[in-house]
């Protein structure tokens, strides 16, 4: 590993010898780095190379088996004292933190609200809390309202309530997991001027990614993690995207595409047997003709495609194309104006969730922390949730009924 340009006193954050195991994955290995003031590391590494395990770790959500974690050059506070902790450093994960029922200023506040008479036990001083969450977002530039609830924002707008939250506390230490992944091109953008911003103004940010190109647009270090090792650390000027490849996969190959590099290796799509195939039967034809909706905000002007049996098609436009507005048609989350949806020979009815399920149609929505599953249930219910009608008694779904359903699914309950 290289030496730090800087010595590790001088470190907002750093990791020392952090092993962690889950079962018999090994999952970091002697792990050690440190996040400077002013500075950008980019950590990557391919899907599994454990990226947001070390995240985890530094943000004390998860002890290490082994190794430390400092800020400032002093040991890190306990884990039982969160509060603590968040003022040293913050995260904002893939996957928002901020609760939907409670205003853009209650969130950046959360826990910790301002009080009349200062701190302590005082009554929560609402007009306060608005007026300092004004001012911070004011301050960066931010252009959220402060008063609007977080449920109403876009994916983009919590990043910026997280990173508020990060600031009104204080923290000098940002940690960003797969920030862009569920932004359109302009937001990510956008995010990259944030986060320079922060940058310039001394936070130690620490930005997680598996594209490369991402990081070599906003960090000045880069650190890569393969197998739980780190395997490379480098100042961004010093290292070439080739070198960042080889050191993420291990092996020098030649006509590899970098932008591959995160998935893992994939086999051949099985090739679809033919319509009086040997094989698998042929999945049935989804024939989306002249879709026309206006309803839902997005204008869709007669939308028409084919996927044939054994196909994968992409679907990709700027946000506001319209492109989840179709995926909502096919899968019966949101009605349509004009056209018709087919599978096979069954056309689909309009807006019928419950009857696409049926058809067989599976939908992955774009926000699935607010969309796509229920917190509060585990993941047997979640996974059993839109076949009840298949494993009901009675009309009551047993634990054990749920749980049989969801074994036959990876990441199901065992
Ligand atoms: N809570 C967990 N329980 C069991 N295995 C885990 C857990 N979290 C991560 N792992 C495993 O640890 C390895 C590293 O995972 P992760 O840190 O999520 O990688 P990355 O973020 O780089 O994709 C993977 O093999 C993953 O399956
Ligand atoms: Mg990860």
């Amino acid at each position: 590993m290289n030496e730090p340009a800087i010595p590790s006193a001088l470190a907002a954050a750093s990791a020392e010898g952090i092993h962690k195991r889950f079962g018999s994955t090994h999952a970091l290995r002697g792990v050690g780095l440190s996040l400077y003031p002013g500075r950008c590391l980019g950590l990557v590494g391919r899907n599994g190379a454990g990226k947001s395990t070390l995240v985890s770790i530094l943000s004390g959500i998860v002890a290490p088996d082994a190794g430390e974690v400092s800020f400032d050059g002093q040991p890190a506070p306990s884990l039982v004292d969160v509060t603590a902790w968040r003022t040293r450093i913050a995260t904002v994960f893939q996957h928002s933190m901020v609760v939907p029922g409670l205003t853009v200023a209650e969130n950046v506040f959360l826990g910790r609200p301002p009080r009349r008479g200062g701190r302590g036990l005082g009554a929560v001083d609402w007009r306060q809390m608005r007026e300092q969450a004004r001012k911070i977002m004011a301050g960066w530039g931010f252009d959220v309202n402060a008063d609007a609830p977080c449920g109403s924002l876009t994916v983009e707008q919590r990043q910026v309530v997280e990173i508020t939250r990060a600031l009104a506390a204080g923290t000098r230490c940002l940690l960003l997991d797969e920030p862009t992944a569920a932004l359109e091109r302009g937001a990510v953008q956008r995010l990259f001027d944030r986060v320079r911003q922060l940058r310039e103004a001394g936070v130690a940010i620490m930005y997680i990614s598996h594209h490369l190109e991402e990081a070599f647009e906003i960090c000045t270090d880069v650190a890569v993690l393969r197998d739980g090792e780190l395997v490379l650390t480098a100042a961004m000027t010093e290292v070439g995207k080739d070198d960042l490849v080889t050191a993420m996969v291990g092996e020098k190959s030649k006509d590899h595409d970098p932008e591959r590099a995160g998935s893992p290796a994939r086999a051949p799509a099985p090739a679809p047997a033919g319509p009086r195939g040997r094989g698998p039967a042929r999945a049935p034809d989804l024939v989306v003709s002249s879709v026309a909706s206006a309803s839902t905000g997005v204008f869709l002007a007669g939308v028409s495609l084919t996927v044939r049996g054994g196909e994968r098609v992409g679907i990709t436009g700027l946000h506001g194309s319209g492109a989840t507005t179709l995926a909502r048609i096919v899968a019966g989350a949101a009605t349509l104006d004009a056209g018709e949806v087919r599978l096979g020979d069954h056309v689909l009815r309009p807006g019928d969730r419950a009857g696409a399920l049926r058809a067989g149609i599976g939908y992955i929505p774009e926000d699935r922390q607010a969309e796509g599953f229920v917190p509060l249930l585990g993941a047997a219910e979640n996974i059993a949730m839109t076949i009840t009608d298949r494993i009901s008694r009675a009309g009551f779904v047993g634990r054990s009924a749920a749980r049989n359903a969801s074994r036959r699914w990876p990441g199901g309950s065992r």
